[in-house]
């Protein structure tokens, strides 16, 4: 049958044609057909090692799980406030040291940091205004302004840059109908950051354009060289994200927060009343243990761990041949190069699961540039985990060349 995947096309069948056109532009995560190949595998008896999740393997710290379970059993079961109890907004931003601490009216607290990006594109996002992203970058984010009739602009941005915008990258690519350009700082898939000084140059840029600058700072915390800093520090007028996902482990909860800039606040609140009505009221007390001392110790000793694997496991992707120019210098991921043994890391990464156990991210999920050509480690698993992936790729990689 024709035409029988097209929603909103006439003539397909009819449990599809009423479909909004919108969803035959929204892309599936290709990730998942490697996950579900790889439980496959795990049912029939063969031994998985997962490498292409995107979440911390550590469970949530005890006291925040605690805290989650007494709010429950306290019967703060209710709706709260659309932008989340004071509480937490106080807390989220006296995180930010002075002199980028935002007062807590800027801060919402949110669904997730993709609840906070539904907040943002929807209160910026006129139909067919384009917003710059970043290639390679998460992709949900081109989706999310898809929804909103925007058009997502991407952005090749390679290793020479640490696969990320500079302000020159920005002032090329800006249009008259660029409205906003979104930065992961540091990155999925890459791992990488924007230093500093051209984080100063890119808000000075933005600024100069007339435009809209939104910086993802979810893997905040998890860096390993140095902190990365801020862009609050920068201006106060970009959106910043974060989310309770990543570094504090949390991703099921389901709790995230922005800084909006002040304008933005009477629409921001308006539209999260509409969305959501307020984020889950259970979970925000659970985020608000998180953000105590005794917690974040421990999250600095799994930041500890986080960085170990790094230094172990981008050396040892180098000495299997794969080329990772740019240290990544947080998040959990290394996006790697693999055209020494592909031209089409998809199938790569398919026959990899299927020959070796070692299931891998295609650089396909991560958008168009270079992308048969990449592939992303994710090092949310154990050192000895690892250590027995390269272990297993070392051979695959071997007997791939003693065949060819
Ligand atoms: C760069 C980036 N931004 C946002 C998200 C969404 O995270 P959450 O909605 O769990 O906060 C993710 C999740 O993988 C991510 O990698």
């Amino acid at each position: 049958m024709e035409n029988c995947d097209q929603p909103g096309k006439p003539g397909t069948s009819p449990a599809l044609k009423n479909q909004a056109t919108r969803l035959r532009d929204i892309k599936p995560f290709y990730v998942m057909e490697i996950l579900e190949r790889a439980f496959a595998l795990e049912r029939s008896g063969r031994s998985v090692i997962h490498l292409e999740v995107g979440e911390p393997d550590f469970p949530t710290p005890a006291p925040v799980v605690e805290a989650g379970m007494r709010a429950l059993r306290e019967g703060k079961t209710r709706y709260v406030q659309a932008l989340g109890i004071d509480e937490l907004r106080a807390r989220i931003a006296a995180r930010y040291p002075p002199p980028c601490r935002p007062p807590s009216e800027r801060v919402a607290v949110t669904p997730g940091s993709s609840g906070a990006f539904q907040l943002i594109f929807g209160s910026l996002i006129n139909a067919g205004d384009e917003v710059l992203l970043t290639d390679p970058g998460y992709p949900c984010n081109a989706n999310f302004v898809r929804l909103y009739e925007g058009k997502p602009k991407l952005v090749a941005c390679d290793a020479t840059a640490g696969y990320q915008f500079t302000a020159d990258a920005i002032k090329t690519a800006w249009t008259e109908r660029t409205k906003a350009v979104l930065i992961g700082t540091p990155s999925n898939p890459t791992g990488t950051s924007v230093p500093p000084d051209e984080m100063t140059r890119i808000v000075e840029t933005v600024d100069r354009l007339g435009g809209t600058l939104i910086v993802d700072e979810i893997y905040h915390g998890l860096t390993y060289d140095s902190d990365v800093r801020t862009a609050l520090y920068d201006s106060d007028r970009a959106f910043i994200v974060n989310s309770f996902s990543k570094y504090f482990g949390m991703t099921g909860w389901r709790v995230g927060w922005l800084v909006m800039p002040s304008a933005f606040i009477d629409g921001i609140t308006k539209l999260a009343q509409n969305l959501f009505i307020s984020t889950s009221t259970p979970v925000q007390f659970a985020a608000l243990r998180a953000l105590e001392e005794d917690v974040i110790a421990e999250l600095e000793r799994r930041r500890n761990v986080f960085r170990q694997r790094r230094d172990f496991l981008v050396p040892a992707l180098r000495e299997l041949g794969f080329k990772v120019p740019v240290m990544p210098q947080g998040a959990f991921y290394v996006y790697a190069d693999c055209s020494a043994f592909t031209g089409d890391s998809y199938s790569f990464a398919l026959d990899v699961l299927a020959s070796t156990g070692v299931a891998i991210a295609p650089g396909k999920d991560f958008g168009r540039h270079r992308q048969h050509e990449h592939v992303r480690f994710s090092y949310a698993n154990t050192q000895d985990m690892l250590q027995q992936a390269v272990e297993r790729l070392a051979e695959y990689l071997r007997d791939k060349q003693s065949a060819s």
